[in-house]
């Protein structure tokens, strides 16, 4: 383990959440915030570790094929530290796994990726790549990583990951999160309700995020068929301003609230 971090290690994970509602924290900010400078800090696995300690349930990274943020280091280090299940995101290339696979994380979720973008834009489209992602799925499920796609919200997106064997679809709530304050979410709403209902019906375990905060996390999180939100940037955000630890915990409160 890497010195300065056994300090972060001995904080311990809190006791199992009584919500059925689990929030994965994305920490890439971090590594953002050190790669600005080329060094050592902040340190992306220690604010994972924080994260862990008031409460989070996973902890999601996305190793980018510019490695602009998250490195291949920090993917070892947090495998080795974490309590908690590691979530990495990446393309669905072969550098990409080569990277991921021998790290063995938990979840593997694939997102669509281009270099100019600067977060993701939109969900994978799982049907045009269907025969691109068909051997990447049982690759990674073979060497007992669980996969998740990244799709927007559109039903022929969610059947297409389920005939792929995925094990979840992570529904994109970008759409929804962009809406004007004054706009009507009811649409976009209702289309993740229907994603969510169907990916359930075809044994697909749902996860959902993209530009989730506090005050536009509670009607997602009141979808039952969802079980587990990512978020990132607003925790991430939040937290130079108060500290993770209460930035996850005032998440945490606000997904209790939506889904008593
Ligand atoms: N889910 C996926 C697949 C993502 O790519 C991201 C951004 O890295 C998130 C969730 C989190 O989004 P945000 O940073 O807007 O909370």
């Amino acid at each position: 383990m890497p010195t300065g971090l056994q300090h972060w290690v001995s904080y311990k994970a809190s006791p199992e959440c009584a919500l059925n509602l689990r929030l994965g924290v994305n920490v890439d900010h971090v590594a953002t915030l050190r790669q600005a400078r080329g060094g050592h800090e902040p340190e992306p696995v220690a604010a994972a570790l924080l994260a862990q300690s008031a409460g989070a349930h996973g902890i999601t990274v996305h190793i980018r094929g510019d490695r602009r943020h998250i490195q291949d280091r920090d993917l070892r280090v947090l495998k080795e530290v974490l309590a908690v299940p590691l979530n990495v995101e990446c393309a669905a290339s072969p550098e990409a796994l080569e990277a991921v696979i021998p790290v063995k994380p938990s979840w593997v979720t694939l997102v669509p990726e281009s270099r100019e973008e600067l977060t993701t834009q939109g969900g994978l489209d799982v049907i045009f790549l269907q025969g691109m992602l068909k051997p990447v799925v049982r690759e990674l499920r073979s060497a007992g990583i669980h996969v998740s796609l990244f799709v927007d919200p559109v039903l022929d997106q969610v059947k297409m990951a389920a005939k792929l064997e995925a094990d979840a679809v992570e529904l994109n709530t970008g759409t929804y999160s962009d809406l004007p304050m004054d706009s009507d979410p009811s649409l976009e709403l209702g289309r993740l309700r229907d994603a969510a209902r169907l990916a359930s019906r075809l044994d697909l375990r749902v996860l959902a995020g993209h530009g989730l905060n506090l005050q536009n996390v509670a009607p997602v999180a009141a979808i039952p068929e969802i079980e587990e939100l990512n978020i990132g940037h607003s925790l991430i955000g939040r937290a130079v301003l108060v500290g993770l630890e209460r930035a996850v915990e005032e998440m945490l409160t606000a997904m209790g609230e939506a889904r008593p």
